[in-house]
């Protein structure tokens, strides 16, 4: 199959990055990250997420990231999803003004009880509620199925439990399904295998690939998918993040090094790679630490030769 033309890139490093810190981060610097990743060209944004905060503390200013990007100026024509688990977590996004939220299921049931505390079934009964609250608010729904390729809990899991979350997701009226590698221990062929089991019910422009790079693989992994036809990918800047409930997994796969892959295939992103390895740098300083990016350490080494 011919690789696609254009290729859309949902920055996740907001939330699935910021999720996973053990230092608090500003809001000020949430929302500096955001208007940065626009600014960069990103289109999609993954702001924050309405969860519990007992569960995960790092997002709880998530009504205040909301306000403050509803503030920027100068950045049009992007989407901010927020991720909510329930009709509760719905109806706070609403209230801070969400216009897309995500919903977030998994393939494996252990990973499903450990991260949201309920089964895969009554989770599908719980998104089903939130799909249509959030349908009559006009407000799109993303969904997730994680641990697609494994699970920290579980070990092995098979294409076909994917595909029926998946198509689940689907079926109550999800507009995207985003398969994420969540222990990032995926290799290619295996995600080849597990994005045909999905393809078979639902249809591919619908599919996105959510790689953890925990092995390195995810640059790998999202060459296979491509080859499979899929043409939306999760990342974040500067490669940050982690989940929570998954222990020993990384962060995603770094929005640099996709847009990098992209560019040297000839694929349009509509991204300025240099104002992105900036943002990188730049948020991997606010933490402390240096970039998990090799394209943004090496656009960073080659322009402090220059200079
Ligand atoms: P629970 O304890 O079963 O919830 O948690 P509950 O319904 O029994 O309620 C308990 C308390 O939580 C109550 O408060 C509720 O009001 C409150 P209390 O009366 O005790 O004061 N509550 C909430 N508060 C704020 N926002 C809400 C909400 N819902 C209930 N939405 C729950 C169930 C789903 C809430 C919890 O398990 C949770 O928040 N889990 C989130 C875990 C999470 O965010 N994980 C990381 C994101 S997933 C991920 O990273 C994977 C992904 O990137 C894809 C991939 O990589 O594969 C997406
Ligand atoms: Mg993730």
């Amino acid at each position: 199959m011919a690789l696609p033309t254009k290729v859309k890139i949902v920055d996740v490093s907001p939330r699935d990055g910021l999720q996973n810190e053990k230092q608090s981060v500003l809001t000020a610097t949430k929302i500096e990250l955001v208007r940065r990743l626009g600014v960069a060209g990103l289109k999609a944004i993954e702001a924050t997420a309405f969860v519990s905060p007992k569960w995960v503390p790092q997002m709880a200013d998530n009504a205040e990231v909301m306000a403050g990007i509803s503030r920027l100026e100068g950045v049009a024509g992007i989407s901010y999803p927020a991720l909510v688990p329930n009709l509760k977590g719905l109806e706070a996004a609403l209230t801070a003004g969400a216009r897309e939220v995500a919903v977030f299921g998994a393939a494996s049931e252990a990973f499903s009880q450990k991260n949201i505390n309920c089964s895969i079934a009554e989770s599908l009964e719980r998104f089903r509620l939130v799909v249509e609250a959030a349908k009559k608010a006009d407000v799109k729904v993303r969904g997730y199925v994680s641990c697609v390729l494994g699970c920290p809990y579980q070990g092995e899991v098979a294409p076909q439990a994917v595909a029926e979350v998946a198509r689940a997701l689907y079926d109550m009226g999800c507009y995207e399904i985003s398969l994420g590698d969540t222990i990032g221990a995926g290799t290619p062929e295996k995600a080849k295998a597990m994005i045909e089991a999905v393809a078979k019910h639902l249809p591919l422009k619908k599919i996105a690939g959510h790689y953890h790079d925990t092995y390195g693989m995810a640059v790998a992994n999202i060459y296979a998918s491509l080859q499979c036809g899929v043409a939306i990918f999760d990342s974040s800047v500067a490669g940050l993040g982690g989940c929570p409930y998954s222990p020993g997994a990384s962060g995603n796969v770094a929005t640099e090094d996709v847009v990098y892959l992209l560019s040297g295939l000839g694929i349009d992103t509509g991204i300025d790679l240099a104002a992105l390895a900036a943002t990188g740098a730049w948020i991997s300083g606010e933490l402390g630490r240096a970039s998990n990016s090799r394209v943004g350490r090496a656009l960073l080494a080659k322009a402090a030769k220059k200079a």
